[in-house]
């Protein structure tokens, strides 16, 4: 069993896009192990998106992510990195496929509704910075 971290961001909690997403992750098999809605700070964006720091999109990035509420959960699974990954669909729009997360809801790069982990090492990390 493998677990991942997932954050419904700003855009989805907005537009009334959680019970769609946690459905979409319960009817696949997904267990929810732990789940919370938080305001991000600078502070926490800054260290979830440290690796960014630089891209010309960074600022716009850490301004989107602490615009609004997210809602962070742990979910566990079968190979639960890969698959929620595949299930979020690809960062950039004309690359996100119809029937992923990202393909069906949203256009934009930036804003685009969901995260989650990218490896197994990152999600450890994730679920610390979440869930301490
Ligand atoms: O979220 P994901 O792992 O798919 O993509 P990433 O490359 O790790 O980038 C993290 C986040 O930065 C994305 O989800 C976007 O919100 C944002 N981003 C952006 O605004 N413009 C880009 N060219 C790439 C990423
Ligand atoms: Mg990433």
């Amino acid at each position: 069993m493998e677990r991942t971290l997932v954050l419904v961001k700003p855009d989805g909690v907005k537009r009334g896009l959680i019970g769609e997403i946690i459905s979409r992750f319960e009817r696949k098999g997904f267990n929810i192990v732990d789940m919370k809605m938080l305001r991000m700070t600078k502070e926490l964006a800054a260290d979830h998106y440290a690796e960014h720091k630089g891209m010309p999109y960074y600022d716009r990035l850490i301004e989107y992510i602490t615009s609004g509420p997210v809602v962070a959960m742990i979910l566990e699974g079968e190979d639960a990195v890969n698959i929620v990954r595949m299930m979020i669909g690809k960062t950039s729009p004309s690359e996100s496929f119809p029937g992923t997360i990202r393909g069906d809801f949203s256009l934009n790069i930036t804003v685009n509704i969901v995260h989650a982990s990218d490896s197994l090492e990152n999600a450890k990390k994730e679920m610390k910075r979440f869930f301490s």
